[in-house]
């Protein structure tokens, strides 16, 4: 991908606030298709001042590209004029922004009160023997994310997993075979 650069020099060691001109001219080596790069560049050009919006602009690229590549990073440290450094920065210290892929399908376990105390913890930790995985990562095949989470606003139905936008209540250490073999089977897998 070649990032084109116009105006974009911070000057007197201030950052500049102004969103900047630049243009993508092509998708990069990655799935990173260009309408992806139009639709954040849409995004950061309709905010009156980019200050102190980086984080916002980041949940942004997440949502639309799935995950922040090293390009993505890169084009909005250029877009807002800053130093690399300083997104990348950003990006490492928050557990939410993720720099890798998630799998098809997201697996989330809730840590909330009402179901760590019926036993999520060992939910979790069946699903991590299971997918040979820890928090916040991608199993080998690239089927599931693993994430645990917060109340999710289904407490009676405690200990909940859901995968994707699919609940799962009360969902007992043993249950977690059934729900890996069901995705598993649909891919053709056992
Ligand atoms: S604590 Fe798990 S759904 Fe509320």
């Amino acid at each position: 991908m070649e990032i084109l650069l116009k105006d974009n020099v911070a000057k007197d060691g201030e950052y500049m606030t102004e969103p900047q001109a630049i243009s993508v001219t092509a998708p990069a080596a990655e799935d990173l298709p260009k309408e992806k790069f139009d639709e954040l560049e849409a995004f950061i050009d309709s905010m009156e001042t980019t200050k102190g919006a980086l984080i916002a602009i980041l949940h942004k690229a997440q949502d639309i590209f799935g995950y922040l590549p090293r390009d993505v990073q890169l084009y909005i440290a250029r877009k807002l004029g800053i130093p690399g450094a300083e997104v990348f920065g950003v990006v490492s210290f928050y557990s939410y922004f993720t720099t890798k892929p998630g799998g098809k399908h997201t697996l989330s376990v809730c840590m909330g009160t009402a179901c760590f105390v019926r036993g999520a913890d060992k939910v979790i930790e069946r699903l991590k023997e299971k997918l040979n995985v820890e928090s916040n990562e991608t199993t080998e095949d690239g089927l599931f994310t693993l994430k645990d989470v917060r109340c999710i606003g289904a407490c009676g139905l405690a200990p909940v997993v859901m995968v994707d936008d699919k609940v799962y209540g009360r969902v007992r250490e043993e249950d977690v075979d059934d729900i890996i073999r069901e995705y598993r089977s649909q891919e053709g897998q056992q």
